[in-house]
């Protein structure tokens, strides 16, 4: 009987529905895997019962999700999808589907009728839009290290999973102290061809400024809000200002200069001898005479013993002048 009822019900509904048809469509709006309602607003003036209605609602296929038939759960006219999703809410007259997919998105309708000796009056008619959102990740930097170690250039990749609906647009956002600096590029998508979920990426390379700090965001654009989605920021310090080639440069000026130093330090310190040298070669001559002197005639060696005191204190000149006056005995030997 509810399923003959149900069905003459129909028939008179496509008249009432082209009736109703003004009535304003209500947007609902549900999470993925979370739980969406499907509202009715039936305010029940006269305090009709339960008993006395037949309650349904189905799908934009025409699916039945719902029926409660004069008090009644009656799920012979429910389609198998939504079996055991569905709970009614007496108070609000509003019916809850739990698991909600992307798939679920769509239109819905609410009848209720009133059950009288005459059959079935439509009474009521409600129209509802449901969306579906699933929240996308966070937004997830993967720097690529590059094999030359002081490139400036930057390789990554972004992430965001598990989302819906599709967002605007993923790029990148460079800031230093002074700037901010906008990177786009085409983004990848892949839909989960179960869930309808999307996971979203781009990957891209681009120079950083080695004299600054940076830091690097991914950022998602979702669709509905234009809400920002920001990654965690990926810092790069500044890199020192080259710091490995001019500590040799330091060290090549230090040690030039250490040459220079030594240089001069030597030219003076040999100057200072030559002047030294220049001094003695008065009593270095005195020696040359006297050993020539010695030599020319041992009448003068009493002479040169006596003066042997003298020179003890310019021993240094000895060396030479004996070298001198080795000489000068060859030389005069002949
Ligand atoms: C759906 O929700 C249940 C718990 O409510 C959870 O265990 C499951 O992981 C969720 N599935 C997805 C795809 O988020
Ligand atoms: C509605 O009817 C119920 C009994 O069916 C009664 O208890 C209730 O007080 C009525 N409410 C109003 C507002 O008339
Ligand atoms: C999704 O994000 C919105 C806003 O950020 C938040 O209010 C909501 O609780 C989130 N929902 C889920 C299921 O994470
Ligand atoms: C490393 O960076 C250089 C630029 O310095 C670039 O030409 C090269 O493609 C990068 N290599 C990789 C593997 O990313
Ligand atoms: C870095 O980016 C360049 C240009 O997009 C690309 O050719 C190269 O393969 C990337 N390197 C790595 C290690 O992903
Ligand atoms: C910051 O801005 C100043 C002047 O606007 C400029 O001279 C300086 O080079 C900038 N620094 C960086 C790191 O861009
Ligand atoms: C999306 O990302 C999740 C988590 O990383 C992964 O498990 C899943 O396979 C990805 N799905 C697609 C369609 O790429
Ligand atoms: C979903 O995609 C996988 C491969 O990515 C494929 O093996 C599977 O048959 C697809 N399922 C449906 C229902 O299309
Ligand atoms: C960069 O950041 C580091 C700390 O992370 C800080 O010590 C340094 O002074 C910063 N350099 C510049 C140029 O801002």
């Amino acid at each position: 009987m509810g399923l003959g009822c149900t069905m003459g019900l129909r028939n008179t509904l496509v008249v009432m529905a082209l009736l109703l048809s003004g009535a304003a469509s209500l947007e609902s709006q549900a999470f993925f895997n979370e739980t969406g309602d499907l509202p009715c607003h039936f305010s029940n003036s006269r305090n009709l019962s339960l008993d006395e209605l037949v309650i349904f609602w189905q799908d934009q296929n025409k699916l039945v999700l719902y029926e409660l038939y004069r008090g009644q759960e009656n799920p012979h006219n429910v389609h198998p999808k939504y079996i055991g999703r569905t709970s009614f809410d007496q108070d609000s007259w509003t019916l809850r589907l739990h698991n909600v997919q992307i798939k679920d998105k769509g239109s819905y309708q609410c009848f209720i009728h009133y059950k009288g000796p005459q059959g079935l009056v439509p009474i009521h008619q409600m129209s509802s839009d449901l969306s579906v959102l699933a929240n996308f990740s966070q937004p997830e930097i993967n720097l690529i290290p590059n094999q030359t170690e002081n490139s400036n250039i930057i390789n990554l990749t972004c992430l965001s999973t598990q989302g819906y609906p599709e967002p605007q647009r993923m790029y990148i956002l460079l800031k230093t102290k002074n700037s901010t600096t906008e990177y786009d590029t085409v983004m990848k998508k892949s839909q989960n061809n179960i869930t309808e979920l999307y996971n979203i990426s781009i990957s891209m390379s681009f120079s950083i400024p080695p004299e600054t700090n940076v830091s690097i965001f991914c950022v998602l654009q979702l669709e509905p809000t234009k809400t920002l989605l920001f990654s965690p920021p990926c810092n790069i310090d500044a890199k020192p200002p080259v710091p490995s080639p001019p500590v040799p440069d330091h060290i090549l000026w230090i040690a030039a200069l250490l040459v220079t130093l030594v240089v001069v330090c030597g030219m003076v310190f040999f100057l200072t001898l030559k002047k030294r040298k220049k001094q003695q070669a008065g009593p270095s001559k005195e020696c040359e005479t006297i050993k020539v002197e010695g030599t020319e005639s041992e009448q003068t060696e009493k002479r040169v013993e006596l003066q042997e005191p003298e020179r003890s204190d310019e021993a240094q000149c000895d060396i030479n002048v004996s070298e001198t006056a080795s000489r000068d005995k060859s030389a005069t030997h002949f």
